[in-house]
């Protein structure tokens, strides 16, 4: 993407999102290989201090800040390259972004994905805000637009070993290195992807085909059990704090009735009284 749809070069500026992500690392090293790059990278911010330590240059919380701002305080004209990973509004923002003969390459649509469950208003608004452009617009904008999905270049063993190649070097050179956020055995895949789905992961989630050992296999269970007891702890706290409540609430109303028997005590004698007098 950087390179042959980019043709990044030295002193040029690219906007990577989701940079703590699997892709994002491992775009931000590549942009590194080439002389001052400057790297401009969305993130949240707790992972903001191990995307700058892997050469993001100008780490912006997306939750926070609009990245559009943040990048034109310091860009006024623009970037060069931008990886769009989001889809929808993002990639009209980022064709917006380019500098005159920028390049915009989309390739994921990760705005679709809301939550933990399948939000067809989330896909709906996405694709109602899908980004297209007539060629003339792109000759006036003297901007490129590209799209990337390696799934669809299997067939394409020539390319893609010629990238590996390229890639390999790199690894051996020292210039690259992939970071590994954990790595899970097939039957934890559950697991797996309920660490990147709650944004857990800083670089990349591994899923090994190897059978899961029969001593971690005994483990899984007891990490079960502890999170069952954890549960239970939990729930008892839970009543404890509502029993707390009741009474508190018990105690409430005995102050309240406290006045009543008062008023009462005080009719009472005013009624003796009377009593008395007549
Ligand atoms: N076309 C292809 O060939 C290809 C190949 C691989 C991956 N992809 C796409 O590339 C994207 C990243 O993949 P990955 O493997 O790097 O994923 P990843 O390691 O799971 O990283 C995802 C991270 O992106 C951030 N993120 C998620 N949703 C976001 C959003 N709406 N806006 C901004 N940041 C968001 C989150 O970090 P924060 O805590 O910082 O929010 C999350 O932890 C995915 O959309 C994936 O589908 C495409």
């Amino acid at each position: 993407m950087l390179f042959d749809f980019g043709n990044l070069r030295p002193n040029q500026s690219v906007l990577i999102h989701a940079a703590a992500g699997g892709v994002g690392i491992a775009a931000t090293q590549l942009c590194k290989t080439v002389k001052d790059v400057t790297v401009f990278g969305t993130a949240s911010a707790s992972k903001h201090e191990t995307i700058s330590e892997g050469g993001v240059t100008h780490p912006i919380d997306y939750r926070t800040k609009d990245y559009v701002e943040e990048v034109r305080k310091i860009s006024p004209k623009g970037l060069d390259v931008i990886l769009d990973p989001l889809g929808g509004s993002d990639t009209h923002k980022a064709y917006n972004l380019l500098k005159p003969m920028g390049k915009l390459i989309t390739y994921g649509a990760a705005n679709m994905l809301a939550g933990q469950k399948k939000n067809l208003l989330a896909v709906a608004k996405n694709w109602y805000h899908q980004f297209s452009i007539h060629t003339l617009s792109l000759i006036q904008g003297n901007k490129s637009v590209c799209g990337f999905h390696l799934g669809y270049l299997d067939g394409e063993m020539e390319l893609i070993t010629q990238a590996m190649n390229i890639i390999m070097d790199l690894y051996k050179e020292g210039k690259i290195k992939p970071r590994i956020d954990s790595t899970w055995h097939l039957e934890q895949v559950g697991d797996a992807m309920r660490k990147m789905q709650e944004r857990n992961n800083i670089g990349k989630v591994i899923l090994t085909t190897e059978p899961m050992p029969e001593e971690e296999k005994k483990e899984e269970p007891k990490k079960e059990d502890k999170k069952d007891d954890k549960k239970k702890d939990d729930k008892k706290k839970d009543d404890k704090k509502k029993d707390d409540g009741k009474k508190e609430e018990k105690k409430d109303d005995k102050k309240k009735e406290e006045p009543k028997k008062e008023e009462k005590k005080e009719e009472e004698k005013k009624e003796e009284v009377k009593k008395e007098e007549k």
